[in-house]
């Protein structure tokens, strides 16, 4: 069964829902933001479940759906998956019960290999989406003859999690991570997993300014505003008036989460708990 609860309610007064296993998303959110400043929307941590790539395919697919489900209740419009791991995992099962545009995460690979001059181009991703179908379609699918490497960062998400954007632990960790790869001569590099681009000045240290580093998040905000505008469901094509507005839940304990969002969104997050 396919799922639209907001069909009754004008697009305007709708919000847009935009989740990740934790704050990694926020990092999508605010390339969403800067091109849709007169959207509303709601943006899920799900922090008690966080990471998602070590968990089962059956737990990261029914958390998916029972954020779904939450949006739905909100009478979102949109559901943007703001992770890589999510994507994955769960796309299908979310495309397959909401009508709704669904937007999901996918490392910018495609890019970097039309973007490399060397041929070798590497690619830092969680396990969950290393090892999926998914990904591994896709670096069919692209690679040609560039030599894709693929970096896992076990402990990485975690670390950014706890607020380690510049300490000891994560340099070394960041170090281990992108020293093969540099000795490979990559000249190009994907950060595939959203929580990533918040060690991206950390990164840019290790690696040095010839190094191309790329995200997706710029291209998920262009396809948002392309579909939102396909279906007749942007804001501004109804009103002139400035509507937007975010707000913040999480399933884990806000009182570490809270200050955590409000760094690393620039802003003070009022965060409200997931009853779930
Ligand atoms: N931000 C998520 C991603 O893009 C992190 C995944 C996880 O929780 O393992 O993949």
């Amino acid at each position: 069964m396919l799922i639209n609860d907001g069909k009754n309610i004008q697009p305007e007064h709708q919000a847009i829902g935009v989740f990740d296993s934790g704050v990694g998303g926020l990092s999508v959110l605010a390339h969403i933001r800067a091109r849709l400043p007169d959207e509303r929307f709601i943006y899920v941590a799900d922090s008690n479940f966080m990471p998602y790539g070590c968990k089962s395919d059956a737990l990261v697919q029914e958390r998916c759906l029972s954020i779904a489900a939450f949006f739905a209740e909100q009478s979102c419009k949109a559901l943007v998956v703001a992770c890589n791991t999510a994507t994955a995992i769960a796309i299908h099962r979310l495309r397959e019960r909401y009508a709704w545009p669904v937007i999901g995460m996918e490392p910018a690979v495609k890019p970097a290999v039309r973007h490399s001059q060397t041929g070798v181009v590497g690619i830092l991703a969680t396990s969950g989406t290393i090892n999926s179908h998914k990904f591994n379609r896709l670096r069919q699918r692209v690679a040609g003859d560039t030599r894709l490497i693929v970096q896992p960062c076990p402990g990485l998400v975690e670390l950014i999690e706890q607020g380690e954007l510049n300490s000891p632990a994560i340099r070394l960790m960041l170090q281990a991570c992108l020293r093969p790869l540099m000795q490979q001569n990559v000249d190009t590099l994907v950060l595939g997993c959203t929580h990533y681009p918040f060690v991206g000045a950390l990164i840019r240290e290790i690696v040095g300014e010839h190094m191309t580093i790329v995200d997706s998040g710029a291209a998920i905000a262009r396809e948002l505003q392309r579909q939102l505008l396909e279906r007749g469901l942007l804001s501004k094509q109804y009103t002139s008036a400035q509507m937007g507005g975010e707000g913040f839940w999480s399933s884990g304990d806000i009182q570490r989460v809270e200050p955590l969002m409000s760094r690393l969104w620039g802003e003070v997050v009022v965060l409200k708990k997931l009853p779930f």
